[in-house]
């Protein structure tokens, strides 16, 4: 059935000794090319990975020092948890909330890649992030003012001349640092890998079954181990907003109109939602689309309509067995593996200071405080339901707190005092809206109540409202961080061994 397997034992040899001229004084390649894969495209010669770089790209990589306001980071869009996606969002969305046009895209295998963007607008993966950091509704910076605030910090200096010999900061050391690390997302692990690879692991008979139909109906654009042929194509998607026309917008040919590069099938338990839009919470969904809404327009790919057909023929069965197929592409290991996690950086990123937010207001007034103390309670609601995982009574909550926060608004306060609770009002709202939105994912509801902690923390810290047992929980080492009325209280499914309590 598969005579590439063949040559794959044969290849494998090749890469393997191609692998170990990566290798330095550690075990572990920091190139792991997989025996299964083909060639990388990269060009390593003119940006040789070496362990230093890596660490320095990573660093990078998780710092919200990169953007206008220091609040976002590439990890916030791209998240390890999420296949390097963004949890949950069918739209990314960057400094002040603000939506971006597309879905976020995962990153892994970028070695292989030799265009980036669901448009490949940008063809050197050097070069790749000076668009998401100029981007207004992303990281809104220009590259000088990183490079000062790179040079002004209190460790960079020093990881410059770690992974390149001198203290010197420039545009081609940050973006061949950031690639360093980026290419190290290699991710070769999924039961499927295992399988190619002869590792003692099995597909099951609907699995292979999947994997027939996948080989037979999908692999002229999904193909190959990388599952994509990196082109750009139209795949039917109806009612395209007119407002983003994919290739056409870098090539400026009208062929090229509602074209997006065909992504890889990789990961996909962990990167909903789908396509560029996000427009797909489901594999299921996504399968009806191929089936049964395949639009037929001037630019749709000729594959999708044959013989005077639009779309893929699939039976209800062959959609299950696509997907149990599918399945077996999620690579468990390269989102649990610490080499990208950030909180193995050798030198941790200084954590911004919640308490600088708080202002000092006057002591409030009756009324003030008796609105404060009923959202408490509300928020407290929200908090139990997401350590439950009961996601239906954490959206019902989360509906309700600004609503009774807003009530604010018709008593006396002083301008500043306005001003300050509208600002925080409004991010809290954003977050509220994600729990309802994200009523389908515990995870995306965990995400946005740690915003949401932050927010409502100041806000009431800056009130002072008369609630005396309330405590701020912060985990050293990771985000997490919650108000509750308990002191010493341990939020469940976190691990972090060292909690700080903080009495409001
Ligand atoms: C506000 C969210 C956001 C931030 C912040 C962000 N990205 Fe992205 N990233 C995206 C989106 C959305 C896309 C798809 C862009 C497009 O097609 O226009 C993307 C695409 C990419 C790609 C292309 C992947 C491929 O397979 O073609 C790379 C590489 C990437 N981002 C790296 C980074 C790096 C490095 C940073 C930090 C400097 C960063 N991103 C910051 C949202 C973000
Ligand atoms: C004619 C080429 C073509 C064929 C055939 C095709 N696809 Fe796609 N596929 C694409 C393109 C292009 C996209 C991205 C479209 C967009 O976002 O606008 C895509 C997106 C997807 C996505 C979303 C992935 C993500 O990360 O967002 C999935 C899942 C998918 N296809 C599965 C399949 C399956 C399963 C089949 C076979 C039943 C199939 N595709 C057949 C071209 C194709």
């Amino acid at each position: 059935m598969m005579p590439a397997k063949n040559k794959i034992m044969i290849l494998s040899g090749i890469v393997l000794i191609i692998s170990l001229s990566f290798r330095k004084k550690q075990d572990i390649p920091l190139f792991p090319a997989p025996a299964n894969f083909p060639k990388p495209s990269y060009n390593f010669s003119a940006n040789a990975l070496t362990n230093e770089g890596i660490e320095l790209g990573k660093t990078l990589f998780y710092d919200a020092i990169i953007s206008s306001d220091n609040t976002i980071s590439c990890g916030s869009c791209h998240q390890q948890s999420a296949g390097f996606t963004q949890h949950g969002h069918a739209l990314s969305h960057g400094i002040d909330d603000k939506l971006t046009r597309r879905n976020s895209m995962p990153l892994f295998n970028l070695a292989w890649s030799e265009s980036f963007g669901w448009d490949g607008g940008v063809h050197d993966l050097d070069l790749f992030a000076i668009s998401p950091i100029t981007n207004p509704a992303e990281m809104n910076e220009s590259m000088a003012r990183v490079l000062d605030k790179l040079r002004k910090s209190q460790q960079y200096p020093a990881l410059f001349k770690k992974a390149f010999g001198s203290e010197e900061i420039n545009t081609e050391r940050f973006l061949k640092a950031l690639s360093q690390f980026m290419l190290t997302m290699v991710s070769a692990n999924s039961k499927y890998d295992k399988y190619m690879r002869y590792e003692g692991v099995e597909l099951n008979e609907t699995e292979l079954a999947g994997m027939a139909i996948v080989k037979q109906k999908c692999a002229s654009c999904h193909a190959g181990e990388l599952f994509t042929d990196y082109s750009f194509r139209n795949n039917g998607l109806t009612h395209l907003p007119v407002d983003d026309k994919g290739r056409f917008e870098v090539n400026q040919n009208e062929s090229d109109s509602f074209k997006f590069k065909v992504p890889s099938l990789r990961n996909l338990g962990f990167t909903a939602p789908y396509m560029h839009d996000g427009r797909f919470k489901t594999l299921e969904e996504v399968l009806a689309h191929y089936t049964s809404t395949v639009e037929s327009t001037p630019f749709l790919d000729p594959v999708l309509n044959q013989n005077g057909k639009t779309g893929i023929m699939l039976s209800k069965d062959e959609q299950q067995k696509i997907v149990s197929f599918l399945r077996t592409l999620d690579d468990e290991d390269f989102i649990k593996n610490t080499r990208f996690a950030e909180n193995t950086l050798t030198v941790s990123i200084p954590k911004k200071d919640i308490d600088a937010e708080v202002v000092n207001f006057r002591p409030v007034s009756g009324k003030v405080k008796a609105i404060f103390n009923e959202s408490i309670d509300i928020y407290l609601k929200i908090k139990e339901a997401i350590k439950t995982q009961q996601t239906g009574i954490a959206a019902k909550q989360s509906d309700k707190l600004p609503k009774v926060l807003k009530k604010l608004n018709s008593l006396p306060l002083a301008n500043a005092e306005k001003v300050f609770f509208n600002t925080y009002l409004e991010k809290l709202s954003f977050d509220c809206e994600h729990i309802i939105e994200g009523e389908y994912s515990t995870e995306h509801q965990s995400e946005h109540f740690i915003e949401l902690s932050k927010n409502f923390y100041v806000l009431i810290a800056s009130f002072k409202p008369d609630y005396s047992k309330l405590y701020y929980h912060r985990c050293e080492n990771s985000d997490l961080n919650w108000l509750s009325d308990k002191i010493n209280e341990v939020f469940p499914k976190n691990n972090c061994d060292k909690i700080q309590t903080k009495k409001l």
